[in-house]
């Protein structure tokens, strides 16, 4: 080997040492990492990009809301983490568990004990013929729990999450927000550490929408799940300290709510939204920034000690002759 092969050799071990580093470290210790999430659906000569290298880290304990447009792939990812589906390229990670190279049989355990799932549907939850006290039992026989312990589970369910008076009563006989309750319960019957409901409150009215939301606060709060709940009501984003927005199979910005949540459930101080910074360097700008200032194609960066301007490329003055006191200030718009 001649050295200056050795050398290449050498740069590439180190850059190869390098990504083992980073990745390692990337969402250490979460219970969700999303690492460049891949999901394309192919068919009859069409292909979706559903997914295009989404990058996302939840730690244990969050109550998380993911919001976005029609088709960004918000069911794709919830899916995904479901173990329903699995994605085309990418990393993802829940508690370990690695999803995507799970075999038949470790997806199975995944989804009865790792996860619990909420669909839009109020129909599609709960089993119509059983009651809601034997809907919830239904997993734990599946889960092996004791036999002796789950009639005293089911109904310590119901009854945090509001509906012990539906444990003798078939779904119809239920309200919509009523069905959705039990079906949370039932999703938590074999105590997963992760709760994911897509659009749980999209067929209700306001009411009951409240009240399911309580639910996920409850499961959340009280009976210790990390919960991420799809949403377009932002009555829910607003009670929940974190919203993550999905646009074109991304994250793109996420909304982070300081200060203690009051009794109402509305957090106390401001809403921040920051702009999801990715591990290549990547930023998505806002469309409607992007717009109000005539940006296309390219812009230009000026680097100051605390902060990085983006200009569109024909603004004058030039980023690099440009007063940094007539640069807009962090607060000032
Ligand atoms: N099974 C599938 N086959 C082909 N394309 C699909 C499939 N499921 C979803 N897609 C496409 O993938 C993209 C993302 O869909 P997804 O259902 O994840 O969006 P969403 O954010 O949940 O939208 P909505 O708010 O309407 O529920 C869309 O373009 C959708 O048409
Ligand atoms: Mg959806």
């Amino acid at each position: 080997m001649s050295s200056q092969e050795a050398g290449r050799a050498g740069g590439i071990a180190e850059l190869d040492a390098e990504r083992r580093r980073t990745r390692a470290a990337y969402g250490e210790g979460a219970l969700i990492v999303c690492d460049r999430v891949v999901r394309i659906y192919a068919g009859d000569g069409i292909e979706v990009q559903a997914l295009q290298g989404l990058d996302l880290v939840v730690a244990g304990g969050e109550l998380t809301a993911i919001i976005g447009a029609s088709g960004s792939g918000k069911s794709t990812l919830m899916n995904i983490l479901a173990g329903l589906d699995a994605p085309t390229a990418g990393a993802v990670r829940v508690d370990g568990h690695d999803l995507s190279s799970m075999t038949g049989r470790e997806r199975l355990a995944y989804r009865r004990r790792m996860v619990g799932f909420i669909w839009q549907q109020t129909a599609r939850n709960l089993l119509p013929y059983l009651t809601g006290v034997q809907n919830v039992l239904m997993p734990m026989r599946l889960g092996g729990v004791r036999r002796r312990d789950r009639a005293r589970r089911a109904m310590e369910l119901l009854d945090a999450l509001g509906v012990a008076h539906c444990a003798h009563r078939v779904p119809e006989r239920m309200s919509g927000g009523e069905q959705q309750r039990t079906a949370i319960a039932t999703a938590l019957a074999n105590e997963p550490r992760l709760l994911l409901a897509d659009e749980p409150t999209g067929e209700l009215d306001t009411a009951s929408a409240g009240d399911v939301f309580t639910a996920l606060q409850t499961a959340n709060a009280e009976l210790g799940a990390t919960v991420l709940v799809v949403t377009h009501d932002p009555a829910v984003s607003a009670r929940v300290r974190r919203t993550i927005a999905i646009r074109d199979g991304r994250t793109s910005t996420e909304t982070l709510r300081r200060g203690p949540v009051d009794a109402s459930g509305q957090a106390a101080h401001v809403a921040v939204e920051y702009a999801v910074l990715d591990r290549a360097g990547r930023v998505q700008l806002p469309r409607e920034m992007i717009s109000r200032l005539g940006m296309h194609d390219r812009v230009r960066l000026q680097e100051r000690p605390d902060h990085i301007g983006v200009w569109p490329d024909q603004a004058s003055p030039p980023p690099g002759d440009a007063d940094p006191a007539a640069a807009p200030q962090p607060g000032e718009d």
